[in-house]
């Protein structure tokens, strides 16, 4: 596996890596990577096709207040992990090469960015934006997998991605989750032993409310008795709302593809999830 850290090494390095045929695949990452991360090269590893991944804390996507200086950076792990899973080359790149002096580009995708973690953490999706669009122009990828979890940052990648001509196929890979439900995060090494134990109500409040919407509950009525499960396992709920599953709009219509998309605080942490929401049983 190769490892690079300079624009133009990376460059000739998928140059190098395109030369007999074929086609590259990217697993963009803040590194501190998990069996989620794992899932995404997993997906990525096609026939005829390379692996990059990329891991860059992306400071443009973290508020004032928000854990730039406490995410967790472990280099050599992620590399040992990425190398075991079969990727090709990792682009490190430090943050003077993605952000010289002078930089004054951004990049916003307006509407499905702003409710949720729009709204919630200002100018976290400028970042995500336009950092990927400077993935996707320096690794010039065939296509780019993105998480579920991060649900509401596929669907902006998405937009940006169709808005913007890139070539490059976006695909969504499924959440990759603990025994007992909880979302694989970077940020689960937060909780303490009692938060984790409780943690397991977001999922679960998840899966109840999203069977009975699927049974035709009343959707207000569901996302009601969700948000009380969270109140009481111990959560303060930055949001849970159903929301169409493309453009995130509220309020969505029973017969396209809904998510019922969370976010919760317990202790200091902040941990988000999403479940799809299939549309009601006939008859
Ligand atoms: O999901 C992440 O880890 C980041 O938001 C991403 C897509 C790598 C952009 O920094």
């Amino acid at each position: 596996m190769d490892i690079v850290r300079e624009l133009a090494a990376l460059r000739i390095a998928v140059a190098a890596l395109r030369s007999d045929g074929a086609s590259v695949a990217l697993v963009p990452t803040m590194g501190a990577l998990h069996a989620g991360h794992i899932a995404l090269v997993e997906a990525a590893k096609r026939p005829g096709t390379k692996v990059v991944a990329s891991i860059f804390v992306n400071p443009r996507q973290f508020g004032a207040n928000e854990d730039l200086s406490r995410y967790p950076r472990r280099e050599m792990a992620d590399l040992k992990m990425l190398t075991e899973a079969g990727c090709d080359l990792v682009w490190l790149p430090p943050v003077e090469a993605m952000y010289p002096q002078g930089f004054a580009t951004n990049i916003g995708v307006t509407g499905v960015s702003d409710g949720f973690d729009g709204a919630a953490r200002p100018g976290h999706f400028d970042g995500v934006a336009t950092v990927v669009a400077k993935l996707f122009n320096q690794v010039a990828p065939d296509c780019a997998y993105f998480g579920e979890k991060d649900f509401q940052q596929l669907a902006v990648v998405r937009r940006m991605a169709l808005d913007l001509d890139f070539a490059v196929e976006i695909v969504g890979v499924p959440t990759q989750r603990d025994d007992d439900g909880l979302a694989l995060s970077s940020r689960n090494i937060y909780l303490d032993e009692d938060e984790r134990t409780k943690a397991v109500a977001l999922p679960r409040a998840l899966g109840v409310a999203a069977r009975g919407i699927a049974r035709g509950d009343d959707p207000a009525d569901a996302v009601a008795v969700a948000h009380a499960a969270l109140i009481a396992a111990g959560f303060a709920v930055d949001y849970l709302a159903l929301a169409d599953a493309e453009t995130l709009a509220a309020e969505p219509a029973a017969d396209r593809p809904r998510r019922l998309l969370v976010a919760a605080r317990i202790g200091t942490t902040r941990l988000i999830d999403n479940i799809a929401i299939d549309p009601p049983e006939q008859g």
